[in-house]
Parts: C-alpha cells; structure tokens; sequence
C-alpha cells in the first residue's frame, strides 16, 4: 500500500494485548501506513490477572511485528496520556469491531481528551474478518479444544499451546 504523508506523527497502540491476535496485527499494519512510528504499548496492570505474562507477551508481540520497521513494543504504567505525552505521541490509536466497542471506547477517548486534549484518539477498524475476533474469546475457544489457526500469529499458538494442557 502506498504511504500517505504522516507528518512525522507518533501514534501508540495501547491495549492488553493477552495475547496479540491477527486483529490487532492487522490495525497494527495498517497504522504502519499512516504515521511515521508506532508504538504497541501494552499495560502493566497489577489488577488484572492475564493469562501471559508482561514479557510474554511483548515477546510475542516483537516477534509478530519484527518484519515492520515502523514499530516499536514497549510497555506503560499509570495514564495513557502522560505516557503518551513522554513519547511525543499525538495520536493514540484504538481498533473498533463492532457497535459495541463503541461505548467504552468513547468513554475511554473522551476522558483521554479532557486529560489532555493536545492528543487525539483515531479509531480503526481491523478487516471485517477478523470483526467478531478478541484475545478473550482465543483463549477460551483453544482451552475448550477448538482450532485457532488464522486468528492469531503463529508464535501465539505455539505459546497458547505451552501454556495450556489441553
Ligand atoms: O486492551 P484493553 O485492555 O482494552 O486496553 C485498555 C487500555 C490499556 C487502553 C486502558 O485500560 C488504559 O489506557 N489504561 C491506562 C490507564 C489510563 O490512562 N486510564 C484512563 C483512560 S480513560
């Protein structure tokens, strides 16, 4: 895809990421081509209880993303916006499924602004194939047996099948 002129924009990708899936892969991607760098920021979240560790899953993350040039992983505590303003980010990017993403996602963007309304929230949407797709639902349709092939990046699978005994 041809490369629009980004202006030198950094946009961060912040999520969870437990774990990355091709959904996320393929706004990552498409982000790639819009701003100059891109920073996946996954969250240090003492309260959640994930299924992969931090560093698994930056691991995972740097080894579905190493092919784009464009992209860095690291990870952030405490609020977006100051992590964002730390790395000179004017955008944080965020993936939309479906209508119900939308809710939490503009409550999220709005609070994101009145933090500082110097940095914009811009909403993608990930290939329609991958619209019903959530690491949520990855996990729990490989720990019941099913096939996640196609819906998360190859190292996933074999971390999902090291850490669950099926
Ligand atoms: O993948 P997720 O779990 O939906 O990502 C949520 C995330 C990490 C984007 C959100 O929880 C977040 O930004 N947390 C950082 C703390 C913060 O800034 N909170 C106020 C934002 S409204």
């Amino acid at each position: 895809m041809r490369k629009v002129s980004s202006g030198g924009i950094t946009a961060i990708y912040p999520g969870s990421f437990d774990p990355i899936t091709n959904g996320h892969l393929d706004v990552i991607k498409r982000c790639c081509n819009l701003f100059e760098k891109v920073i996946v920021a996954v969250l240090l979240n003492a309260a959640k209880t994930p299924l992969f560790s931090t560093a698994e899953r930056v691991r995972m993350l740097r080894e579905a993303t190493g092919h784009l040039k464009n992209v860095s992983v690291e990870t952030f505590e405490g609020l977006l916006v100051d992590y964002a303003r730390r790395k000179r980010a004017r955008v944080i990017v965020r993936g939309i499924r479906a209508v119900s993403d939308y809710e939490y996602e503009l409550q999220m963007a709005l609070m994101n602004r009145r933090l500082d309304d110097s940095i914009e929230t811009v909403f993608m949407m990930p290939a329609e194939s991958y619209s019903y797709l959530s690491s949520r639902l990855v996990k729990e349709v490989f720990l019941l047996g099913g096939s996640v092939n196609g819906l998360v990046p190859p190292t996933v699978e074999t971390a999902l099948a090291k850490k669950i005994k099926r």
